[in-house]
């Protein structure tokens, strides 16, 4: 049996002494010893048909590497807006992300929204708003998991009575924690006391401040805003003063924070369970 392992397919087989040692007496004497045909004209046939299965195993080779250098390599870019909108219509179809609103900016240097101004509450309740929100309610497959590039085997789920599923929160929470923690940063006599993380050691609370300054970084990055501002003159200024206050395109912050809501479950304090597959270090 196994010396006829080697046969890639019938043809190759009438060469293999297991197949000489049967009735097909015509390539018994001539071909008995020989790996490949002699010249007759069967075994042209033959020959040919070897050679289309070795251009058909090449061709599916070349496919099969061009493919992988492309998907390991530069291309990602392509590949990642195509896993990112499987994902996005797969589970959130009716999440509003679309670029339809016109929002004018406000640039001015003390314009007063509700995120600034001297620490209150008020303050601490409009950016908690889009903050304190749970993980949301949404069940990623291990497959799809591994798009986001994480290793389901690691990674955390939500108890049972939530579930089971995937911890998974909007990217937006943090990007804003971030933010809000370096404003926390330049308030911190007011924040020192409720804030833990101010009571951590110097170098971590500055590991915690460079990284979220990272965040921002790599987010502001990601997105590399192309909508476009403008510069005045201005009476007692002999250089163009800079006008943010244009017309951007934007997604609606609002309505997507309040589907967020309505999609969230509240984390709630769970002990790690017994045996669970671990990283050695953070991520
Ligand atoms: C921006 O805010 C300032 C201060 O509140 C206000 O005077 C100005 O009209 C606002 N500009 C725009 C474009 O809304
Ligand atoms: C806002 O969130 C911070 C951090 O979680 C918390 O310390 C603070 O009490 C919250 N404030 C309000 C008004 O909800
Ligand atoms: C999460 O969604 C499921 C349906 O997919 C629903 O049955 C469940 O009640 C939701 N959980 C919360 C906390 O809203």
């Amino acid at each position: 049996m196994p010396q006829s392992y080697f046969a890639l397919g019938d043809a190759e087989a009438r060469y293999s002494p297991h197949q000489i040692e049967s009735t097909d007496d015509e390539y018994d004497d001539k071909n008995e010893l020989e790996p490949w045909p002699t010249a007759t004209v069967r075994g042209t046939l033959v020959f040919k048909r070897i050679a289309l299965v070795g251009v058909f195993i090449i061709y599916t080779i070349v496919v099969f590497v061009v493919g992988y250098v492309s998907t390991t390599l530069g291309i990602s870019r392509g590949k990642a807006v195509s896993d990112l909108s499987y994902l996005q219509e797969k589970y959130f179809p009716s999440l509003p992300q679309t670029y339809d609103k016109s929002i004018t900016f406000n640039g001015t240097l003390d314009y007063p929204s509700e995120f600034r101004g001297a620490p209150s509450p008020d303050v601490d309740r409009a950016w908690n708003r889009s903050i304190d929100l749970g993980a949301v309610n949404v069940s990623l497959s291990d497959e799809d998991m591994k798009l986001l590039g994480v290793d389901p085997d690691t990674s955390v789920k939500l108890p049972l009575e939530d579930g089971g599923i995937y911890r998974l929160h909007f990217e937006f929470s943090h990007q804003l924690h971030c933010l809000n923690f370096l404003r926390m940063w330049t308030y911190r006599d007011y924040y020192q006391e409720t804030q833990e993380e101010f009571s951590d050691t110097p170098a971590m609370q500055r590991m915690h401040i460079d990284h979220c300054i990272e965040m921002l970084r790599q987010f502001l990055m990601c997105h590399a805003d192309t909508n476009l501002v403008s510069a005045n003159w201005v009476a007692g200024r002999e250089k163009p003063y800079p006008n943010f206050n244009t017309k951007h395109t934007c997604r609606d912050f609002d309505a997507i924070v309040d589907w967020a809501w309505d999609h969230q479950i509240p984390i709630k304090p769970s002990p790690k369970p017994v045996g669970v597959h671990e990283l050695p270090l953070p991520p």
